[in-house]
């Protein structure tokens, strides 16, 4: 299921609330004709809602794009080490609901998933999100998922001691 689901009631921060605040257009901005175009193209394409906890950041997923990956393309920043390997098992999540909507975890997924603790993986269902495709609306809870622009406020102690 696309937007308007049960999930449209958490907050949606991202890439355009960034570039409102700046002051700039998003790109390909063409006043009224872009936002029919952008209604038309978004009812046809297949995309689903993915909810991160805690935040209550909400993604929409397009079909066999990583969880991982439309968070970043989204303008957040995802915990990682491999950058979409599937090696390093930072990625990991927990799925909360919607487990009938997602991939099957491949030999090498599930391989990587073993580095994580048996008590952890017997008492949830983790997946590596940079692997994990929906098919449709899921949530997931992943803290230290943040939108890339806190990570460019600058410091308080930027003044120079003399
Ligand atoms: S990003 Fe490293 S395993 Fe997913």
């Amino acid at each position: 299921m696309a937007s308007g689901s049960s999930l449209s009631g958490l907050s949606r921060p991202g890439v355009g609330q960034a570039r409102r605040q700046r002051g700039q257009s998003p790109p390909g901005d063409l006043g009224i004709l872009g936002k029919v175009t952008r209604r038309i193209i978004s009812t046809n394409a297949r995309t689903h809602t993915v909810a991160v906890e805690p935040r209550g950041i909400l993604l929409e997923v397009n079909e066999g794009e990583s969880v991982m990956a439309a968070a970043e393309r989204s303008g957040y920043h995802w915990p990682t080490l491999c950058h979409g390997d599937g090696t390093c098992s930072i990625c990991w999540v927990e799925v909360t609901v919607g487990g009938e909507h997602l991939s099957a975890a491949t030999d090498a997924e599930l391989a990587t998933l073993n580095l994580l603790s048996p008590r952890l993986r017997q008492s949830r269902e983790v997946r590596l999100a940079c692997q994990l495709r929906v098919t449709g609306d899921a949530v997931v809870r992943k803290p230290g998922v943040r939108p890339v622009a806190e990570e460019e406020t600058p410091s308080v102690n930027a003044s120079v001691a003399e």
